[in-house]
């Protein structure tokens, strides 16, 4: 299936799929998240039929973007759940996900979430620590079961990418170096709670070339290869998440690269299970946030705020991470210049201005866009923040006593609600009840 951009303008107007953004932001207000549901299932099928020739189970990152209907929707056109909380194996247990394609991750899995893991008979939990795999291993036996568990190599390597999203590196708190995994491996072969199913590999996100993916897979297919060897059953290999997306209208490396890449080690690796975890793959092109512009503040200063009604709250990205995210007039006569870099400084053609573009929260560090050059927009009108599908609304928060926002979902001509806007009464609820 052909990867389509669902944000399209027409007749100087931005669409999602066949609903004008306008009338979207009319009926649910702003700020609002609007996925595309042909979107979302047209890469999660892509990077299915990549990874295909190997069956590869998607386990789709939770984390990234939770909502029930989205995690629904992909249950049923069949993908599995990453997922790092006990909170993340309810929602997607809520959302319909077959259990036995739930794979756990986290450095700090309690108790609690392992019971409750172990209870629900999830596939395997991934182990990032001797201690972890001890309270597994006490927890499966308490139970009478015995866990499958991958375990979480730290290849010490570079996956290139933001230092706060860099997960491969040795150094971080994530995984467990490979002469300390072999030996765990090797320990745990006793044990009656646990089982060392497989090999578990996340690098970081987003990661831009295949290179550290291969790096880390041939260090990680000796350490299989030995542990085969000393009799532990090793069957299968996650590969983890990290596949980029374009955030600029530029074309980067695809999962079909990304697979032609590994193929050699995947198939060498002789594993019958193959797991991915892509999360914002998936769904980080497959939703736009509007917002609406509140005021134009010029300042003395020589600078020039468009002040809207969507906040570091609603998208901390760019706050975080500096990550850049395109920002366009909902109406623009002439549509959105293909390709919006972070350095550019105007558009042939195009008359701009200098603008940053920020919310309400106090601040100097909320905003959305610095320095881009725009198209004049008047206090009023609406502004479109792209790719905000991943990560967007899934870390937001209530800083400010600000509502979250709403969240639709498009479908063709179709638009509904999957998540209300927030109310006063939502945020202050269980507080009230404990009023001193
Ligand atoms: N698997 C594991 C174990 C993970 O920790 C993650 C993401 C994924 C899969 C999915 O990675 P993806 O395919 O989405 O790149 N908040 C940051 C990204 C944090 C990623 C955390 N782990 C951002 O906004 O860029």
């Amino acid at each position: 299936m052909a990867v389509q951009n669902r944000f399209t303008y027409r007749a100087g107007e931005l669409y999602c799929e066949d609903v004008p953004a306008e009338r979207i932001a009319a009926e649910h207000g702003t700020p609002c998240y609007v996925y595309s549901r042909a979107s979302l299932l047209e890469r999660y099928a892509d990077i299915r039929d990549a990874f295909g020739q190997w069956g590869a189970l998607v386990c789709f990152s939770v984390k990234c973007c939770g909502n029930l209907s989205v995690l629904k929707l992909l249950a049923e056109a069949g993908s599995g759940f990453d997922v790092v909380s006990g909170g993340e194996i309810c929602r997607a247990l809520r959302a319909g996900a077959d259990p036995q394609k739930i794979v756990f991750a986290g450095v700090g899995k309690t108790g609690e979430e392992i019971e409750y893991a172990l209870r629900e008979g999830i596939l395997m939990l991934n182990v990032e620590s001797r201690p972890e795999l001890e309270a597994i291993n006490v927890v499966a036996t308490r139970l009478g079961a015995r866990a499958a568990v991958a375990i979480r190599l730290n290849p010490d390597v570079d996956a290139r990418t933001h230092a706060k999203t860099t997960t491969g590196k040795g150094g971080t708190k994530f995984g467990i170096g490979i002469r300390t995994a072999e030996r765990l491996a090797l320990d745990a072969r006793s044990w009656d709670g646990v089982e060392v199913r497989g090999i578990h590999l996340h690098l970081g996100s987003p990661i831009y070339s295949a290179e550290p993916y291969e790096s880390a897979l041939t260090k990680a297919l000796e350490l299989v290869e030995r542990l085969r060897e000393a009799g532990c059953p090793v069957d299968t290999l996650n590969l983890g998440g990290g596949y980029c997306i374009s955030y600029t209208g530029e074309e980067v490396t695809t999962p079909q690269q990304y697979a032609a890449a590994l193929r050699t080690s995947l198939e060498k690796s002789a594993c019958p299970v193959i797991i991915i975890e892509p999360g914002r793959y998936i769904a980080g092109n497959g939703a736009v946030l509007l917002t609406r512009m509140i005021y134009r503040k010029e300042s003395e200063f020589g600078k020039r705020f468009l002040i809207c009604d969507a906040a570091m709250n609603d998208l901390i990205r760019p706050t975080l991470y500096e990550a850049f995210h395109r920002v366009w007039p909902v109406r623009s006569a002439e549509g959105m210049p293909q390709v919006v870099r972070p350095d550019q400084s105007s558009f042939e053609g195009l008359v701009t201005e200098r603008v940053d573009v920020v919310g309400p929260v106090c601040e100097t560090g909320d905003y959305l866009a610095r320095n881009r050059p725009l198209p004049r927009v008047e206090a009023g009108e609406l502004l479109a923040v792209f790719d905000v599908g991943a990560y967007g609304f899934a870390m937001g928060s209530n800083y400010n006593a600000r509502p979250r926002a709403a969240e639709v979902l498009v479908d063709g001509a179709e638009c509904r609600l999957i998540r209300r806007r927030e109310t006063c009464g939502d945020m202050i609820g269980p507080e009230e009840e404990w009023l001193i």
